[in-house]
């Protein structure tokens, strides 16, 4: 196996282990499929809410029981992939265009549970991967010309002959930017262009992050108090 897959996994495992409570959020991409797959295994009794139809599908699979936000409203932990984060825990997402729902569900959890291997570790934001920002197809290219605007270079994303569909039916504009200092201000300045729908900069919204790597997993923690919780459950990672 690619050593990466086997690091993503580790950290996948991990994440399982903390997964607690009665309604649980799970977010897209490969990490979480891994997530499920262990869950899927242990049957915990709670509810789980997808942020994909991808990790929807994976649930129903693996029997696992669905809810949705708009039933449950709050929800005990998320447990959800990133495509890079910082020292600070700020996280770049939406790789799998999938963002927009997982921001929601981060919004509405207690706790964001991230699960990695350690390639997605970078020293800033935006170091190998441009910011996804979903947004309507109706004028896309109007609001490309905007989002260049605040200093990136904008693409559409692509999927075969046509552009890439998000589970919203929006587009995804890939946007680079040269240097992301304030991660925040960036994420608000993106927000406010018309036609943006939302981007994948989730600054400050992690809680822990579990890295997998070749000596097995490390645990990053937003707080103090988070160390305490996450060495009760997982006692050798810190
Ligand atoms: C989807 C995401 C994913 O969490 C992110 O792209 C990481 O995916 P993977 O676990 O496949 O590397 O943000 O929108």
């Amino acid at each position: 196996m690619v050593p990466v897959e086997e690091w993503k996994k580790r950290a996948a495992r991990a994440a399982a282990e903390l997964v607690e409570g009665e309604v649980v959020g799970l977010g897209s991409g490969t990490t979480v499929a891994e997530v499920v797959r262990v869950l899927a295994e242990k049957r915990p009794r709670a509810v789980f809410i997808p942020a994909s139809r991808q990790t929807e599908g994976l649930c129903r699979k693996g029997g696992l029981k669905l809810g949705t936000l708009e039933e449950y409203g709050e929800v005990d932990l998320t447990v959800d992939g990133a495509d890079e984060v910082t020292p600070q825990l700020d996280l770049l997402k939406g790789g799998g265009g999938a963002h927009t729902r997982e921001k929601l569900l981060a919004l509405s959890s207690r706790r964001l549970v991230i699960a990695v291997d350690r390639t997605k570790l970078v020293g800033r934001l935006g170091e190998r991967r441009p910011v996804p920002v979903e947004v309507l197809p109706f004028g896309w290219r109007q609001t490309a010309g905007r989002l260049e605007g605040l200093g990136g270079k904008a693409s559409l994303r692509l999927a075969g002959e046509g552009p890439f569909l998000t589970d919203n039916g929006n587009y995804v504009l890939d946007v680079w930017f040269e240097r992301i200092e304030e991660p925040r201000r960036l994420e608000r300045r993106i927000n406010r262009v018309p036609g943006v729908v939302e981007n994948g900069i989730f600054p400050g919204m992690a809680d822990v992050v579990v890295v997998g790597h070749e000596e097995g997993c490390s645990v990053l923690c937003s707080r103090r108090k988070l160390g305490e919780w996450v060495r009760e459950r997982l006692p050798s990672k810190l």
